[in-house]
């Protein structure tokens, strides 16, 4: 099955990345009672809803202008690891490490980022385990250095610079959340890439009727780009600090897994720019 679904979606496949798929479907399907960890659980469905739909969102990203070389990647709300595991097996396993350095994992539920420490043991005999970090907290509470510790004492390298997320709701929300660890973490220009059906990421604009996602036109990936997210002020607290103005805008929006059912994945930029210094 992972073979097939690997062909007719024109992907890379070796029997390494086969046969650690299988390792990570078998564990998911046997810890989901203990964990509740997703509600698609038959052995077609997984290989389909969650590994190569995880894997051709950011394919479509690989072949547009943003440059996709040995980035450090967050998911937010990654669950079970999705999109965020099988992105980097693929990425490691089938295409020789090219696009990602580190790939953040970061989930505010512990059950589910357990199952990942234990995933993660398994599948990861052959990588690098320190390419993947495991952070359970909630996006807009983490630091990546403890507070008073100056910027220049971070490996800034490690802080990412592309968010994924995907089936998290609201895209609004999870911007909201980003504008908020970007002003903590003192990142200036970040992107996300939004893995969600189109009614959802259209909802940042008004109220428009509900899309079902074989319905996306070209016309509705056009109309996308360019929209612009509201733009937030973020204030510091207590007295003195910085006012930040946080932006985003939508740069691009792919339409995928066309040859089995209809999925888009969208990108954001998002500013954070220092706007007034108090006394
Ligand atoms: C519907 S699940 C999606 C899981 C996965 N991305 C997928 O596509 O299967 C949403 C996940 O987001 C997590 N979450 C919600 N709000 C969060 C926050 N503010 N920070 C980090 N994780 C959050 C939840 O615990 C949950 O596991």
């Amino acid at each position: 099955m992972i073979i097939k679904g690997f062909e007719m979606n024109e992907l890379t496949y070796n029997d390494q990345i086969g046969s650690i798929l299988e390792l990570y479907s078998e564990f998911l399907i046997s810890e989901n009672k203990k964990y509740n960890l997703t509600r698609i659980i038959s052995p077609q469905d997984i290989i389909d809803k969650h590994f190569i739909d995880s894997i051709l969102g950011y394919e479509k990203l690989k072949n547009s202008n943003f440059s996709t070389k040995q980035l450090v990647i967050m998911d937010v709300g990654t669950g079970a690891g999705f999109p965020g595991i099988p992105l980097i097996l693929y990425d490691w396993i089938c295409n020789n490490k090219i696009s990602i350095r580190k790939m953040h994992l970061l989930d505010s539920n512990k059950k589910k980022t357990d199952f990942l420490h234990s995933l993660v043991n398994i599948i990861s005999s052959d990588l690098d385990r320190d390419a993947i970090m495991i952070h359970n907290d909630r996006l807009e509470n983490l630091r990546f250095y403890p507070k008073g510790i100056k910027k220049f004492n971070v490996n800034l390298k490690e802080v990412p610079t592309l968010f994924l997320s995907r089936a998290t709701g609201d895209p609004e929300k999870v911007i909201k959340y980003i504008n908020q660890f970007i002003h903590l973490n003192e990142s200036e220009e970040v992107r996300l890439l939004y893995y969600g059906a189109l009614s959802t990421i259209l909802k940042i604009k008004s109220d428009k009727k509900a899309i079902e996602d074989n319905e996306v036109s070209d016309n509705h990936l056009k109309k996308l780009k360019g929209l612009k997210v509201p733009v937030r002020q973020i204030q510091p607290k207590g007295i003195g600090g910085i006012t930040t103005t946080v932006k985003g805008e939508i740069l691009d929006a792919y339409r995928f897994s066309e040859k089995n059912y209809t999925r888009i994945s969208v990108l954001y930029s998002i500013t954070n720019a220092p706007s007034v210094i108090f006394d």
